[in-house]
């Protein structure tokens, strides 16, 4: 009987069989209990042997179940693992991963240029009221310069308004209010997305992003301001460009200039992007107007200086070859994707 039991155990599959061994050896109809009942018509001696017999038999099948199921259990594991193993050698699954807009790439090569030179970086707002925009700026209601900038009101009361920064010039207003000379130079950065109202074609976008800078202390000159975008012309576009400055106008600075950088984009002949001229102009500039100062409560007796405003799309495009700015701004994964790895 008992031979028989184990052979029936060790052929069971699953913990399910080994249940239901159980049950049919010993459970209360089991095989084993009825033998146990038919002991009532033995003798004592007969008794006392079969009962024994059978309790010890019970006991090792009991031992030999429980055995059973771990085994059972272990051969699960196992087949589970085997499963799972990995095949290194298999193809990984490729995963598209973004990357950095060519924007961006420009802003933050500027960026650390500046701040290796100890200028701060200060955002400012995309938010700005008239009085920022314009007023301190030298730019009052009914200047003409305001036509230049085709600006986005918030709110329909022109005299006291919110608008969407058409230039990050504001950003030299707020500096100039805020500062405290006590603790040194103001020399700063801010880069940023602005907005004019203009229809979208290949050179214009009703919004764009520039960089400003501000230098003010004792005794800055015209040669600073010129030192200072010969060399970040020269980091940006290469040391083999040339740099010139021209004469022009901005309401908040004063002598103002526009530099440009020798054309590298193309040859002088046909080379519509530098006009045929050679050259291709890539920011204005100019030392600080006294106005500017003083509207921001600042002495212009006792300081001086200079201010500039660079388009970071036009550096994008020059630099990269781009021909097209809504390639900026429409988020096309292709064009994007030329970018990768640059940094
Ligand atoms: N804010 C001017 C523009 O948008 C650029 C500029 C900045 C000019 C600072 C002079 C000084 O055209």
């Amino acid at each position: 009987l008992k031979t028989k039991f184990e052979n029936r155990l060790s052929s069971a599959k699953s913990s399910d069989e080994v249940n239901k061994f159980k049950v049919e050896a010993l459970g209360k109809k089991g095989e084993l209990t009825q033998i146990l009942k038919q002991l009532g018509s033995l003798s004592v001696e007969e008794r006392k042997e079969i009962g024994k017999k059978a309790n010890e038999i019970r006991d090792q099948l009991n031992e030999k179940i429980e055995l059973k199921r771990q085994e059972i259990t272990k051969a699960l594991v196992e087949e589970e693992i085997k499963k799972e193993t990995i095949d290194v050698t298999l193809p990984g699954v490729d995963y598209l991963v973004g990357t950095k807009h060519v924007i961006n790439i420009v802003i933050d090569d500027l960026v650390d240029f500046f701040r290796s030179m100890g200028y701060t970086v200060d955002d400012g707002t995309e938010i700005e009221d008239d009085k920022h925009n314009f007023e301190m700026l030298n730019i009052p209601q009914g200047h003409p310069a305001r036509d230049m900038q085709d600006t986005f009101f918030l709110t329909s009361d022109r005299g006291n308004d919110w608008l969407l920064r058409s230039q990050t010039s504001p950003n030299q207003a707020h500096v100039l209010e805020t500062h405290d000379f006590s603790k040194g130079p103001i020399r700063m950065i801010s880069p940023g997305r602005v907005f004019r109202r203009d229809n979208d074609d290949a050179t214009h976008s009703h919004q764009f992003y520039q960089m400003e800078g501000i230098v003010v202390d004792r005794n800055i000159t015209m040669a600073d301001l010129f030192g200072t975008l010969n060399i970040t012309l020269k980091h940006f576009f290469g040391s083999e460009r040339e740099v010139r400055f021209r004469p022009s106008y901005f309401p908040f600075t004063e002598p103002s200039v526009e530099a440009d950088v020798s054309c590298f984009f193309c040859d002088g002949e046909g080379c519509s992007i530098c006009k045929n001229t050679g050259w291709i102009e890539v920011l204005g500039a100019g030392m600080t107007h006294p106005n500017v100062f003083k509207a921001a409560g600042v002495d212009p007796d006792k300081y001086q200086g200079f201010a500039f405003g660079m388009g970071m799309d036009r550096f994008a495009m020059l630099k990269y070859g781009i021909e097209d700015i809504r390639d900026l701004y429409t988020n096309d994964v292709r064009f994007l994707e030329k970018f990768e790895g640059e940094s």
